[in-house]
């Protein structure tokens, strides 16, 4: 989508106003039929809710133009971001070329958030369809804001980065396995070193020096070898030591190794990379509108399949951090390679917080659904700074608990620990298995997104499929805690 700023378009296809609830009567629509559009409205019992949209045609300056009402709800940042959203579903395949977007009774801020939704909203994927028919195809190109202060305006570059941050996020996540697979991930992310983040890329041999035995158990049963990716960004020159870390899970394919998942619906295990997907987003975004903070991106690649050579269930293998685990399900397999790249990030850059992302456990989607992503973290502050700027951001988390009764639950008779617990409480005994790889004094929060990486139907930013769940979380977490 292309944005565009003009204070009175050439010949837009369509023009889009904002109108919050009940605002109908008051809103400003520059409209030589003005009168005629607020009735036509009002009939339809158009009422300026969030996310409410009402079509129709009117002829301007003697031809015809569509003219779409966006509702506002009350106006806060989210009501005008799903307003933007909803103009670019309606609009994206409808025919129109080219929409205008008036901004009379928007601020700065609101119409900035119209566009973030409308370009958020915009993001697709249909490289691989050759066949799509006419009809379907998008038409929308190009939006055009009539306030020509915005284009250069701090708020919308902002915003803009941050979108294209998720499309990173979203393209990662929706590729299939033949096309991610852990070289072809780092290779796609490379496009951030021209943005100034600095990259480091360990390959098998160097992992098996450090000793990740448990990262590379899950991998030895792919002929794709694995990866671990570091990106670096410090937009503080210096001035904030310890880096904040993001830690993400990248299995670029979970067939569930020997312990193999059973088929139906096993495609959607090409976005078990998602935590990675989201790490790789954010490092994007806060590049992109240089953030002021110091953080690194860490991204644990591995595909999980089953082979001759595969790890087996009662496989015994050594971390980097010197403890054993017993490989109990070779399902169970992100935190193997979590554990390790969660050891390697602590020893390599000695963040003061940890925040690791991953589609970890089915569990979670039996617990919160597709509307929360699950946060288990060592510190309350911690846990409620990432609850408030999910919340903020619309990227929603809910806090778990941890504690030692259900760190028990996974002592191995063999080994120091083993990688499943009983039957009950899935996604925190995965949680604690993580726990088990925090240093003291280390501030870390787990969010298992496993419920909220893919979409089975549209949400007021994105259409089904890929959200880009996390980056708009991590983005805001960084503005409110690094940045103020
Ligand atoms: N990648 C899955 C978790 C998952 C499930 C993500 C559904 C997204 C949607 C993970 O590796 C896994 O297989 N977890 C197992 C753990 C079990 C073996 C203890 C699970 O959740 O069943
Ligand atoms: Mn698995
Ligand atoms: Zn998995």
């Amino acid at each position: 989508m292309k944005f565009t700023f003009a204070a009175s378009p050439s010949s837009p296809d369509a023009i889009a106003f904002a109108v919050g609830k009940d605002e109908l009567d008051n809103a400003t629509l520059s409209l030589e039929q003005a009168d005629m559009v607020r009735a036509a409205a009002k009939a339809a019992r158009f009422e300026g809710k969030t996310g409410q949209t009402f079509q129709t045609f009117v002829t301007e300056a003697k031809s015809v133009v569509q003219v779409i009402l966006t509702g506002i709800g009350k106006g806060e940042r989210s009501d005008c971001e799903a307003a933007g959203g909803a103009v670019v579903a309606k609009l994206l395949t409808s025919g129109v070329k080219h929409l205008a977007i008036d901004n009379s009774g928007l601020d700065q801020d609101q119409l900035a958030r119209l566009l973030f939704g409308a370009k958020l909203r915009s993001w697709r994927i249909d490289k691989y369809r050759t066949t799509m028919p006419e009809q379907n195809k998008p038409t929308l190109v190009e939006i055009t804001v009539m306030d020509t202060g915005m284009e250069s305006a701090e708020v919308w570059q902002d915003l803009s980065a941050v979108a294209d941050g998720v499309a990173l996020t979203r393209e990662l996540v929706s590729e299939p396995a033949n096309v991610i697979y852990p070289e072809s991930f780092v290779e796609r992310c490379k496009e951030l070193e021209d943005m100034g983040v600095e990259f480091t890329v360990l390959g098998q041999e160097e992992m098996e020096k450090l000793g990740m035995g448990a990262l590379l158990g899950v991998s030895q049963g792919s002929v794709r070898p694995p990866r671990l990716l570091a990106m670096r960004w410090d937009g503080t020159n210096g001035a904030q030591k310890k880096p904040l870390a993001l830690v993400g899970k990248g299995v670029t394919f979970d067939t569930g190794g020997i312990s193999l998942k059973p088929p139906a619906g096993m495609e959607d295990m090409k976005w078990d990379m998602g935590g990675a997907g989201a790490v790789a987003g954010t490092m994007k975004a806060l590049a992109g509108r240089k953030a002021r903070v110091h953080v690194v991106g860490v991204c644990g690649l591995v595909e999980n399949m089953p082979d001759g050579n595969a790890q087996r269930p009662g496989d015994v293998v050594k971390s980097m951090s010197g403890q054993t685990i017993e490989v109990i399900n070779t399902d169970a397999e992100g935190r193997l390679v979590l554990c390790d790249a969660l050891h390697w990030t602590q020893e390599t850059f000695e963040p003061e917080v940890v925040v690791n992302l991953a589609t970890l456990t089915g569990a979670i989607i039996v617990s919160l659904g597709n509307e929360h992503a699950g946060c288990f973290s060592n510190d309350d502050d911690l846990s409620d700074n990432l609850l408030a700027a999910g919340k903020t951001a619309g990227d929603p988390l809910w806090r778990f608990p941890l504690s030692a009764a259900y760190d028990k639950q996974i002592n191995s008779p063999i080994a120091d620990m083993k990688n499943v617990g009983g039957k009950g409480a899935g996604s925190i005994t995965a949680a604690q298995f993580l726990k088990r790889f925090i240093k003291d004094g280390v501030k870390w929060a787990h969010l298992d997104i496993a419920g909220m990486a893919w979409a089975d139907k549209p949400g007021p930013v994105w259409d089904k499929g890929a959200t880009g769940f996390g980056v708009r979380l991590l983005d805001q977490y960084v503005a409110d805690h690094f940045e103020k």
